[in-house]
């Protein structure tokens, strides 16, 4: 271990010791590696050639539709607002033609989950849709009435569909995006539709028979004080959704709400009042017999969400579309990626091109993990779940869990967040609300370094 290793380590320890106090918040992690710590790949490799190394048995699946109506002032995600018929239709052609190449080859490989995510795939049609499902149902025969198959969407965006239809296509879980029912809150964050179609949107899920629903909200967004949380956490309760998904707001440089704060036009909300609001959420949803999943998520179900779960249990995951992230062991991949306008139209072109050609896909773009980075991978994020398995660890890794990570462990336990019974590391209360600064403590050198230098475009 060399030095710049320790003092990253330090940094994050400090970090770990600010958060403790209410005075950092680091943004919470949804993979590892992130991706802006992806670049472009030079592996020579193709897809196929990626996935013909990855003995894995099973499988889930990504499907990112880049579409949306608006650009909420907060999202930095893959999507474009100008697009047509026309566009989106010879869109729905590329993916199905990625789908029907069977880029992870001939292995029969158990799906055990499908993810529509975006963008608002809830803006494709019933036949796109469709059509998207019967190629997927082709090349992926496994898919059946059990695979957990999710939609995310925003209420709008659902309002104009038929849900029915969507059930009968074999979607059984929604994701909808609400953010917050205070309609103040909701006009800041650019979306042009009243909170007064939440509620009939709601009732037409469960009219539908979509049984499993989960709600995002996110906190601080623009100067919200506490009633305006108070007031959306019990107006989505009232709802009685299966899963709840509670973000803290994430600022990045290429958003408009950057831009916002930085003219002074949106407040800003400062780590402490962040805190706080998470801490009311935590206990009206435990006291509202919610069962905490990670830092963000809460649920009565089961499993809140079973893609996140099993591919942070080391489930490989196949992206198709432009901006969809791929996982095989050994490389994550994923077409290159960008918020401005042009550039985001110009990767999405490039896409069509390349999956209605006749080539074969190269991986551009991504990063190849190391088995260091595997195990970390591991660490992190089986983390924010919870729980550390030191037996799966040993299964995947042939190491010692407690051993390898035991600075890490350490410190976990010394300040509370962690407790450790034979092989098994859970997180106390205080460890999930510390799980962003907790998993930095993981990151190797070059992750961090490479996720600090990323310049976003
Ligand atoms: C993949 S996103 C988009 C879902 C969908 N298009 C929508 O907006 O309803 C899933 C969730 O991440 C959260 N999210 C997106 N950008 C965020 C940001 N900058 N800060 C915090 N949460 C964010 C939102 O709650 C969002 O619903
Ligand atoms: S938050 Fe959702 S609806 Fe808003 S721009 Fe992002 S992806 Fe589109």
């Amino acid at each position: 271990m060399n030095n710049t290793r320790n003092e990253q380590y330090q940094i994050a320890l400090d970090e770990l010791d600010l958060a403790l106090k209410g005075d950092f918040l680091p943004t919470y992690i949804y993979s590892y590696p992130p991706k802006r710590s992806y670049r472009e790949l030079d592996l020579g490799t193709t897809v196929r050639e990626l996935w013909a190394n990855d003995h894995s048995d099973e499988i889930n699946i990504y499907l990112h539709i880049p579409f949306c109506r608006y650009r909420c002032t907060f999202c930095t995600l893959f999507l474009t607002t100008r697009h047509d018929d026309a566009e989106r239709d010879r869109y729905v052609d590329a993916l199905v033609a990625q789908i029907r190449r069977r880029p992870t080859g001939d292995r029969e490989r158990f799906v055990k989950s499908v993810y529509f995510g975006g963008g608002t795939p809830a803006l494709l049609t019933p036949s796109q849709f469709d059509r998207i499902m019967a190629a997927l149902r082709e090349s992926f025969p496994s898919i059946s009435s059990d695979t957990e198959v999710t939609m995310e969407g925003t209420p709008d965006a659902f309002a104009a569909m038929d849900l029915a239809v969507l059930r009968g296509a074999g979607v059984n879980r929604l994701s909808i995006g609400l953010q917050t029912l205070d309609p103040e809150q909701l006009r800041r964050s650019g979306r042009p539709y009243s909170t007064d179609i939440v509620a009939p949107v709601i009732k037409a899920v469960a009219a539908a028979g979509i049984n499993h629903l989960n709600l995002d909200l996110i906190y601080g967004m623009s100067g919200e004080g506490v009633q305006s949380w108070v007031d959306s956490l019990e107006g989505v309760l009232d709802f009685s959704p299966t899963t709840l998904s509670l973000y803290p707001v994430v600022v990045r440089p290429e958003s408009t709400l950057d831009r916002l704060r930085q003219n002074g036009r949106a407040a800003e909300t400062p780590e402490k009042s962040l805190y706080e609001l998470y801490d009311i959420a935590e206990a009206i949803l435990t006291s509202r017999g919610y069962r905490q999943e990670s830092f963000t998520r809460f649920t009565k179900a089961a499993s809140g969400y079973l893609q996140e779960e099993s591919d942070f249990s080391g489930t490989p995951l196949i992206g198709f579309g432009a901006g969809a992230r791929s996982y095989t062991s050994e490389v994550h991949y994923s077409t290159d990626y960008a918020v401005a306008r042009k550039e985001t139209s110009d990767i999405i072109a490039a896409y069509i091109e390349c999956q209605l050609g006749k080539g074969e896909e190269l991986a551009t773009h991504g990063i190849a993990l190391t088995k260091e980075e595997r195990q970390r991978r591991f660490a992190i994020l089986n983390m924010t779940l919870g729980r550390m398995c030191g037996d799966r660890y040993r299964s995947l890794f042939g190491g010692d869990l407690r051993a390898d990570f035991a600075r890490e462990l350490d410190a976990m336990i010394v300040r509370g967040c962690a407790t450790i019974d034979g092989e098994t590391v859970r997180l106390t209360s205080k460890g999930y609300k510390m799980s962003s600064a907790i998993g930095k403590l993981f990151f190797t050198g070059r992750v961090e370094a490479l996720e600090r230098a990323y310049v976003g475009r």
